[in-house]
């Protein structure tokens, strides 16, 4: 299978290590996985033009870096979201690119079947501090046909290195046995 994860946190800390976890364990099952960190990327949100797909080429008639990973999307199997929690929601370089998966609605781009998955983590000490969260990601995959196969949620986190001693990675491990 092919993975596209897409990360969004800019520090190197809970979401990364996870992302790496995930990674190497989709790999090591003979996986291909492309990632990209949208804090890294230059992606506007969406204007809301509706000319989606007017671009031959393209799913977004705009192009900056949500070109690529258009691309990479329509070419995977498989989808994973891997972010911190922002005042109960998406961080905005991720929200950004999120925001532009409406191309792939508005534009008739088929995502049915494809797998996703969402990786999460947050300060407070409760998983229901994500529900903000989970909600968006179970509502925007079902309305793109995607098929939801599992959420990683880690809370109580707030240093870089916190999630190391807990069992973070050993589920972001196991989630990759979802993209079979
Ligand atoms: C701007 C900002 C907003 C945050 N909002 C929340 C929040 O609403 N609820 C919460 O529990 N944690 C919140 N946090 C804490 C992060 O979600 C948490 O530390 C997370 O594990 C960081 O992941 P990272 O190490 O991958 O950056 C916030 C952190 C920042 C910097």
């Amino acid at each position: 299978m092919k993975i596209t994860v897409i990360t969004g946190s800019p520090r190197t800390g809970a979401t990364e290590g996870m992302a790496d976890a995930f990674q190497a364990a989709a790999e090591k099952m003979g996986n291909e996985v492309v990632r990209f960190n949208a804090t890294k990327l230059k992606v506007a949100g969406c204007r809301n033009c509706n000319a989606c797909g007017k671009v031959a080429g393209r799913t977004c008639v705009f192009d900056d870096d949500f070109t690529s990973v258009a691309k990479a999307i329509l070419e995977a199997d498989g989808i994973v979201l891997a972010t911190p929690l922002y005042w109960y929601s998406w961080p905005w370089q991720i929200k950004a690119t999120l925001d532009r998966f409406y191309s792939f609605l508005v534009g008739g781009f088929d995502l049915k079947g494809k797998k996703a998955a969402l990786i999460a983590s947050c300060g407070e000490p409760t998983v229901d501090a994500m529900d903000g969260l989970v909600f968006s990601f179970k509502k925007t995959t079902g309305l793109l046909g995607l098929e939801d196969v599992g959420h990683v949620l880690i809370p109580g986190l707030h240093g870089t290195e916190e999630y190391k001693a807990t069992d973070a990675c050993a589920q972001a491990a196991a989630l990759a046995a979802k993209f079979q």
